[in-house]
């Protein structure tokens, strides 16, 4: 009776749509059943590949070790040779230096698409990791967010030297302030070790300069409260908001560079020469030199104005007998800090200084030499 009704009444239809479905639903996981088996054909070749891939690695990497080797006896030979050479010969063995100093260049390129040990820093800040990018879009994608990154520090830097020099003078503040100058330029050393390892040809100094700028900002982080941080605290903020320009200026410059650079790689996103690259980076860089230099000098002045400072009579008394006397000149005697930080600024300046001479200097040779060529 209840099966008739059911009948009636349609119950069964449900019945049937969910044979249907059941069906629909069998045919679906064949359809699975076959692309999960293509996958695992995908993959098992990726895993071939991948192997193949980290033997061709591992080929690579000794074959340079091994060039490298013999390109430095050969260079040691040579030098020998140079004892006893004729005018043929001398021609001869300039002509090979030139030689192994351009392959030296190309296995630098080579090893940016090699895994590679990482230097003691980033052993001792990411441990032993591989940090090798292997394609060039992932390479110019990291160095643009490198450049992104630096630009947002900088607009963050910049309201809080501005909020600290105008608005708020708080030593709580100022103490955030410095604190995020040193976490930034901690991750800028992380970074730029990264890129470094992918072939990025930044200057030795520019890397270090990072190093000493954390430094100084955990000095500054550290000077007690008193007249004589009250006296350097707004040539600072303000030398803090200048270098924040400056930083603007670099960063349109150095983005500039990057994708006209990679333009001039890939040669499909923008109709561009290497004579067009050359006149484009000598005006960004005529125009950026004036206010690089001004701020090197404005460290030399930090540097000279600490020199003085920490030359004062209230910055020498050391010799406190009573405890409670220690406490106060704990916060007015802060010689140390002030000494350090002037020689800081110093070593700022004459790194900065000589390293961007050095630079200019490269590449007006190189411009010559183009010049020669053509
Ligand atoms: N910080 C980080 N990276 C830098 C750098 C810097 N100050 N200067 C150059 N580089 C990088 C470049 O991006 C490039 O990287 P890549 O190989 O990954 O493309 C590499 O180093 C080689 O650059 P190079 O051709 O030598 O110089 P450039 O034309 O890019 O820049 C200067 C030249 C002088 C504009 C630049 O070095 C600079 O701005 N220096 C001054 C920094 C300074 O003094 N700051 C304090 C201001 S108060």
């Amino acid at each position: 009776m209840a099966r008739l009704l059911a009948a009636v009444s349609g119950r069964a239809a449900p019945a049937q749509t969910g044979t249907m479905s059941l069906e629909r639903c069998q045919s679906e996981w064949t359809e699975i059943e076959q692309e999960y088996q293509q996958l695992q054909e995908t993959h098992k070749v990726y895993r071939q590949k991948l192997e193949e891939l980290t033997n061709l690695q591992a080929i690579c990497s000794s074959a340079i070790t091994k060039q490298r080797k013999a390109l430095k006896d050969l260079k040691h030979g040579l030098h020998k040779c140079t004892k006893t050479r004729s005018d043929k010969e001398t021609e001869v063995i300039n002509d090979l230096q030139v030689q192994i100093k351009e392959r030296q260049n190309v296995f630098f390129d080579m090893e940016a698409y090699l895994p590679k040990k990482n230097g003691l820093y980033l052993n001792l800040v990411l441990g032993n990791v591989n940090v090798t990018l292997l394609s060039n879009q992932a390479k110019f994608a990291y160095k643009d967010e490198y450049e992104k990154f630096k630009l947002y520090m900088t607009i963050i830097l910049m309201f809080g030297a501005v909020t600290c020099l105008f608005l708020f003078n708080y030593r709580v503040i100022d103490e955030i302030f410095n604190f995020l100058l040193v976490w930034y330029y901690c991750t800028l050393t992380i970074r730029e070790s990264i890129l470094m390892s992918n072939g990025s040809r930044i200057k030795g100094w520019w890397v270090s300069h990072h190093y000493v700028s954390t430094f100084l900002s955990g000095v500054m982080l550290t000077w007690p409260e008193g007249p004589m941080y009250q006296m350097f605290r707004s040539q600072f903020l303000a030398f803090s908001i200048y270098q924040s320009c400056v930083q603007f200026l670099q960063y349109y410059y150095q983005r500039g560079c990057l994708y006209r650079l990679r333009a001039l790689g890939e040669r499909n996103q923008l109709d561009l020469t290497v004579e067009g690259f050359q006149s484009w980076m000598w005006r960004g860089l005529t125009f950026l030199l004036p206010f690089l230099f001004f701020g090197h000098f404005w460290q030399l002045y930090n540097a000279v104005c600490l020199f003085k400072l920490s030359a004062r009579d209230d910055c020498k008394e050391w010799q406190v007998k009573r405890a409670a006397e220690v406490v106060r000149h704990h916060y007015y005697c802060s010689k140390p800090q002030v000494f350090m930080l002037a020689l800081t600024f110093l070593v700022l300046f004459l790194g900065n200084f000589l390293t961007t001479l050095k630079v200019v200097h490269q590449k007006l040779q190189k411009n010559k030499e183009k010049v020669k060529n053509n």
